[in-house]
């Protein structure tokens, strides 16, 4: 349920559409990145529409967002991308959810407070050149897959994470992936999964080492580089208009005065403002309504926002903020940020509206879920 007119409508045909695609494009199994609730889209449906779609295993940030799927009923292979306390593995371990070594000092402590990690399923992250977080070199990840196999682990996985893969020069992928090459060859370890591709790299760059790739944002229906892909985006961000009124010229809109009225005019108020992720930095930007382009005028609001209507509109007319017609990334470029970032902050305020197979199958509404 929900009881405000601004909703994201999730369409999880887009994401088994968009997965099919990669499918094409790579011979390597797909991990699906669900982190940050599938990048705003919501976690469990894209779970559930990625291991129908073939992906081998999903991947997220931490343990939160693990537990989270796992209370949702999402029982297939989860991979912890980013850390986890020492001290929590044991929570790891009950929820059968796997975990990355991120550094030799982590996995140390990890085995000190559990002797025994009951078949608890590790990736080794290799650092190549991101210095995020990772093993550095082939010391280091010989001694891991040892300490894992001699606690009864599994090092089942090996991967990195490029830091340019976006970039028109490959030459830090190249730098990168050698060294990933040099290191998992010579530690001549049969790892089942060896992954280092993310969205970009799957589209531009295909190694010869590596049988798994994390797709993240491409999934999604988005692509982080130029691409002939046919790829359908999966979220959308529909608003409705709350209030109409006509205004004088000379009046203003909306907190400091900002703008002046320069005839007279329709302004249309949208229950959707900074608290939800649309940023004050949208003041000016077009939307879309029933074939017309109206402008966001006067400062972005907390809560709500004002358009200028090229003519009266009834209260109800829905508006589209994020579509077809007003592109993610077109919105990411004017406000000198990436579609990643706008995905994200699009908070738990806005509902989602879940179509799963062309039918409408779930609300997701995060506030109320707990009443
Ligand atoms: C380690 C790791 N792998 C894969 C991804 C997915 O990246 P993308 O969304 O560009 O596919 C991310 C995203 O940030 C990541 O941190």
């Amino acid at each position: 349920m929900y009881y405000r007119d601004t909703y994201a409508k999730i369409d999880c045909d887009a994401i088994a559409h968009n997965l099919s695609l990669l499918k094409k494009k790579t011979s390597h199994a797909l991990i699906a990145v669900l982190k940050a609730n599938a990048y705003g889209h919501n976690d469990y449906w894209a779970a559930k529409t990625a291991i129908e779609s073939g992906c081998c295993m999903v991947a997220v940030s931490s343990l939160d967002e693990a537990l989270a799927l796992r209370r949702q009923g999402f029982y297939d292979q989860i991979l912890i991308l980013g850390h986890i306390r020492p001290k929590d593995i044991s929570i790891a371990i009950e929820h059968r959810v796997s975990v990355s070594v991120i550094s030799s000092e982590w996995l140390k402590e990890v085995v000190a407070l559990h002797p025994n990690l009951k078949h608890l399923i590790f990736h080794i992250k290799v650092d190549t050149g991101m210095n995020r977080i990772g093993l550095r070199n082939i010391g280091e990840v010989v001694e891991a897959v040892d300490l894992i196999q001699r606690h009864h682990g599994i090092a089942e996985g090996i991967f990195t994470h490029y830091a340019c893969a976006d970039s028109d020069s490959k030459e830090m992928c190249e730098r990168q992936f050698d060294k990933f090459k040099q290191i998992v060859t010579s530690c001549n370890y049969p790892f089942k999964w060896i992954h280092a591709e993310n969205s970009a790299a799957i589209l531009t760059y295909e190694d010869t080492l590596t049988n798994a790739a994390r797709c993240g944002l491409v999934m999604y229906g988005i692509s982080p580089v130029a691409t002939d892909l046919d790829l359908k985006p999966a979220l959308s961000l529909i608003s409705h208009l709350t209030c109409v009124k006509k205004i004088k010229k000379g009046e203003h809109v909306g907190y400091g005065a900002t703008y002046q009225a320069d005839e007279d005019c329709f302004i249309g108020t949208l229950p959707i403002g900074y608290a939800d992720g649309f940023l004050r930095a949208n003041q000016g930007r077009f939307l879309y309504c029933e074939n017309e382009w109206v402008e966001v005028v006067g400062r972005v609001c907390m809560d709500q926002c004002m358009v200028r209507l090229p003519h009266f509109f009834p209260a109800g007319t829905p508006v589209e903020i994020i579509s077809s017609h007003c592109p993610i990334c077109e919105m990411a470029e004017d406000l000198h940020t990436i579609p990643y970032e706008i995905l994200c902050i699009l908070s738990d305020r806005i509902p989602r509206k879940i179509y799963y197979h062309q039918q409408e199958v779930a609300v997701i509404n995060n506030r109320l879920h707990e009443f």
